[in-house]
């Protein structure tokens, strides 16, 4: 029975090795974690993370083929495959801060893998790396070898939150890049047979080390540049009378250029949008092609401009003071169907409104209290690093109440935010909830969730991004 044992059980070593697990009944995996509650809650009913589906993966394998264990040690002693999907967060302090990875967490993962192995291993990198990871990891096993032989794969995760376990089933491909040698080839196939169980042979991409981790970077700093052009140009739409989401949908519809991911928001957000295009930019500037690094640091500009005119705009709207106004905030994840709140841009937009002395009422069906004051009171950069797991410090803030019931948070608000699009955001009473705010009743819809036309009819003043006034 081939063995594998992942190294990082979070959003995504955890689902990842489910499927894998679900998907290939013949071979044994572990998952390790040194987050000895983040293993406890993988083998309880309450799933450390909230994705549609992956709790009946689990259920159908946990105990059978799929482990989620403390010692890791052990599981690494015995796999054949080590996958490491360990945190990769932007450096927040000496050379690169604000930009490069801290691959600390990995190389302790390269480390410890050369400490404990006793046998052949094939090391597959599928957290997000800078290019040329591979070779220092390898440097790091080989240095630390014992005669041991290991082969170092690029096998990066394309998977989206909230879609983690459809995108799993169904890829768009698998890429695993490797060393042109016949072991980097052998190891490679050996890779490819897991993921054939399920995903068709053309959709298995193979490619050299150094491709497998520049196109996962290349990817995210595509998709990001998507959402950065369409919210540039929904600033536009407002000054001109244009509707961005026609606009969308007339772009989108040329086959060359596709209608997915053109959606205007109040700004992208997610663990890794930023992080990718930070280590893109900071390896462009390490080459000598500051031209190169300046293109895509524009699309994180561009994503600040955005957060940054949404909070103007709510503030120029209530009068240009929200002091010690309500404003409720509908929605803090970064996206519909996850409770993932890492870069979320209603971070940025609540800072933005309590800068101005906003009294904040924050309603989300999926993040806790603990969660959001946590996320408010944290530096950029800060949340990815495991000191944040500890318990909160008592300087919650003042200004910032949070609750489960969505007409709690609205009732006697000045204004209401909408900075996630839960679908349950689109059927909500609006009549009730204009009904118990304060007057004038004001809308900002940053996710375009809401029908204008409806409620400017029951009276409330509407923004939407992109849309006409
Ligand atoms: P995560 O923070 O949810 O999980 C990482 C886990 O690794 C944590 O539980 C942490 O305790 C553990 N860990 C850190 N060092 C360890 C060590 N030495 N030994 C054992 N465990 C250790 O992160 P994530 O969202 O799963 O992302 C992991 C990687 O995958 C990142 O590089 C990220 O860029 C990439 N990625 C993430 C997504 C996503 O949707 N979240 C998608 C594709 C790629
Ligand atoms: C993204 C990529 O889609 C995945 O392929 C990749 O594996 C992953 O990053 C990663 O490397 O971590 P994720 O961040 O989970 O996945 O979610 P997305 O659906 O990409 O959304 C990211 C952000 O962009 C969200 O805040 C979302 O609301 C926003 N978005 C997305 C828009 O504002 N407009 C759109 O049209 C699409």
């Amino acid at each position: 029975m081939v063995k594998i044992c992942c190294i990082g059980a979070g959003y995504v070593g955890g689902p990842t090795m489910a499927v894998i697990a679900l998907k290939c009944p013949s071979i044994e995996v572990a998952v390790v974690d040194i987050s000895v509650s983040r293993i406890s809650a993988w083998n309880s009913d309450q799933l450390p993370i909230y994705e549609p589906g992956l709790d009946e993966v689990v259920k159908q394998c946990r105990g059978k083929n799929l482990f989620f264990s403390t010692d890791i040690e052990k599981h690494v002693y015995e796999a054949d495959i080590i996958f490491v999907s360990v945190n990769t967060p932007t450096k927040t302090q000496g050379l690169g801060a604000g930009k490069a990875p801290d691959l600390t967490y990995w190389e302790s993962a390269a480390r410890m893998i050369a400490d404990v192995s006793k046998s052949n291993k094939i090391v597959v990198e599928k957290s997000t790396v800078p290019v040329k990871t591979a070779e220092a990891i390898e440097k790091i096993l080989r240095h630390n070898s014992k005669g041991i032989k290991y082969q170092i794969l690029s096998n990066p995760e394309f998977l989206a939150e909230g879609t983690a376990i459809q995108d799993l089933f169904n890829p768009d491909r698998v890429l695993i890049g490797g060393r042109e040698t016949p072991e980097g080839q052998m190891a490679i196939q050996a890779l490819k047979d897991v993921y054939a169980h399920w995903v068709p042979e053309d959709r298995i991409i193979t490619t050299n080390l150094w491709s497998a981790e520049l196109s996962k970077l290349a990817a995210n700093a595509f998709l990001a540049q998507r959402i950065s052009s369409v919210n540039a140009l929904s600033a536009l739409c407002e000054a001109t009378g244009a509707d961005v989401s026609q606009v969308s949908h007339a772009v989108g519809k040329d086959s060359r250029i596709g209608p997915k991911f053109l959606n205007a928001s109040v700004g992208f957000g997610g663990s890794c949008f930023q992080k990718d295009i930070l280590n893109l930019v900071y390896i462009c500037e390490c080459n000598g092609l500051p031209e190169v690094a300046n293109y895509w640091k524009q699309v994180i500009k561009v994503n600040d401009y955005q957060k940054n005119r949404f909070v103007n705009r709510v503030v120029s709207s209530m009068f240009n003071t929200v002091s010690g106004k309500k404003i409720a905030i509908l929605g803090f994840a970064f996206k519909k169907d996850t409770g993932d709140t890492r870069e979320t841009p209603a971070i940025d937009v609540c800072k933005g409104l309590l800068g101005d002395k906003a009294c904040l009422s924050i309603y989300d069906p999926q993040v806790t209290e603990d969660q959001i004051q946590r996320d408010l009171i944290m530096k950029k950069f800060d949340w990815d690093h495991p000191i944040h797991l500890q318990p909160m410090s008592p300087t919650a803030v003042k200004q910032v109440t949070v609750t489960w019931d969505v007409y709690e948070a609205t009732k006697d608000a000045h204004g209401l935010c909408i900075l996630t699009e839960w679908d349950e955001f689109k059927t909500l009473d609006y009549q009730r909830i204009f009904d118990n705010m304060q007057k004038p009743a004001f809308v900002f819809d940053g996710r375009s969730v809401v029908n204008v036309d409806k409620l400017r009819e029951i009276g409330f003043i509407v923004y939407s991004i992109g849309k006409p006034l």
